[in-house]
């Protein structure tokens, strides 16, 4: 079953958290002049276009990057982010914005590899479309954690692994744990950024005591809350799940989350975590 489309939801304020801890990740990697490999397993449909009759049906956008894109003095460590939708966008209207795919594109040298699965098919076409012809790049439509097993451990022995499920259904939250306990094993230096909504807060407490639990060591905890908790209004809030962060992130999020919050929240009860789940 295939419903989602990460159409109506490009530019939300999940996809801001998000794509900024990515950029980070991918900007710390290119610190060390060796090549490294980035590997999306649920990697949508790589562009969006804001005024499509998806994005505009909710304009999840207005809530999260419209708010920020042109602010004026953003934390140095957003400036990398902004730039790309602001070069995506250059006649000041914000129209496109990028998918995970793409930010890594415009991040990474022909000399990185990019490994992109997308199951929906209308996803994968234009996935497709934009990327397969570059050799760098390898778009297959499989699924996204089969895949991983396949082409672990890279060659490169660098990279990150970002896994951006949909959470359409329950299980999914086990998938992620299970999944990336066997990647883990195959390849226990990569950096694993793993994006997580919060709509109900026991299940999301539970998600993230697995991780604590699961042996793995060096995991960081980022979230960004623009409401109170509720089980009954949808996604109140984001975070990710990073394994093996580069050694500034945390010193880097300190700066961007608060900034976060006071630009997205919708009420007095916004807040945002930065929690080390496990030491290294
Ligand atoms: C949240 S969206 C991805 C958004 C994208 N990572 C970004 O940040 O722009 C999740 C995507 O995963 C795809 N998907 C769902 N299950 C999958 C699977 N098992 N393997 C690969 N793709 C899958 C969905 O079709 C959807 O496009």
């Amino acid at each position: 079953m295939l419903s989602y489309r990460h159409s109506f939801h490009a530019g939300n304020f999940a996809d801001v958290l998000k794509h900024t801890v990515q950029t980070l990740i991918i900007e710390a990697l290119k610190q060390k002049p060796k090549s490294f490999v980035y590997i999306d397993t649920h990697a949508g449909a790589g562009k969006y276009s804001l005024f499509s009759k998806y994005s505009s049906k909710n304009a999840e956008y207005k809530d999260g990057i419209e708010k920020i894109w042109q602010a004026q003095n953003p934390p140095q460590e957003m400036v990398t982010y902004l730039k790309i939708i602001k070069d995506l966008n250059p006649d000041g209207q914000l129209k496109i914005y990028p998918g995970s795919p793409l930010v890594a594109h415009k991040l990474m040298s022909k000399h990185n590899r990019l490994e992109l699965s997308e199951l929906h098919p209308t996803d994968h076409a234009i996935l497709e479309q934009e990327f397969n012809h570059l050799r760098s790049i390898n778009v297959v439509q499989k699924d996204g954690y089969k895949h991983l097993n396949a082409i672990l451990p890279p060659i490169q022995r660098r990279g990150l692994i970002l896994i951006d499920p949909p959470y359409e259904l329950k299980e999914e939250y086990n998938d992620v744990i299970k999944n990336i306990k066997k990647a883990h094993k195959l390849f226990a230096t990569g950096i694993y950024a793993i994006w997580y909504p919060v709509v109900s807060r026991h299940n999301t407490e539970r998600f993230c005591n697995q991780f604590k639990n699961s042996g793995i060591k060096n995991i960081l905890r980022l979230e960004l809350n623009i409401k109170e908790d509720s089980d009954e209004h949808g996604m109140t809030g984001t975070g990710m799940i990073i394994i093996n962060p580069p050694w500034k992130l945390a010193q880097q999020m300190q700066q961007v989350l608060p900034w976060l919050v006071e630009k997205l929240k919708q009420d007095n009860y916004a807040n945002y975590k930065l929690e080390l789940l496990t030491k290294e």
